[in-house]
């Protein structure tokens, strides 16, 4: 099924919703994995919005991705607590070692890695999450520990 008639077809099943606009995206970066372009004319029509008013709840809930992701999200937290305690090494780290800055994606298409602002784990930091994980007092050594069963769990679900 093309991302477009499946798009479509979500946008069928949750157009009479109210609210629909949020569970619609969600239901959508699910099924792709993010909210392409091409969706957006598709839930204005089907939701009898302007493509700006699509636009602008996709752009404003920064947890809609407009572009592929990898298959892991790794997130290091940059706020203050966090910097305090080392985050900014941690970072530097993570960048050099995935060979990705901010808002990339491995070539392998198996780890994304994005800034965070606070975890709410700032008594433990520095912090960093993965997927749905947060870790707590994450230095370089921890990183590359986490990554590193990463790709053995990964390897094992394949
Ligand atoms: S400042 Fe990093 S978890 Fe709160």
């Amino acid at each position: 099924m093309s991302s477009e008639l499946k798009i479509s077809t979500l946008v069928d099943q949750f157009k009479d919703l109210p609210g629909a606009m949020l569970p619609l995206l969600h239901a959508i970066q699910a099924e792709i994995g993010y909210v392409p372009d091409n969706a957006v004319p598709l839930i204005a029509r089907g939701l009898n919005l302007s493509r700006a008013e699509v636009h602008g709840v996709i752009s404003f809930y920064h947890d809609f991705k407009t572009h592929p992701v990898g298959r892991h999200s790794v997130q290091i937290c940059r706020s203050e607590a966090c910097q305090a305690m080392g985050s900014r090494e941690l970072e530097s780290h993570a960048k050099a070692a995935l060979g990705i800055d901010y808002g990339e994606t491995t070539a392998d298409g198996k780890i994304s890695l994005e800034p965070v602002y606070c975890l709410g784990n700032c008594a433990c930091s520095p912090s960093m999450r993965i997927d749905d994980n947060v870790y707590a007092r994450v230095d370089q050594t921890r990183f590359d520990a986490l990554i590193s069963e990463l790709a053995d769990s990964q390897e094992i679900a394949r």
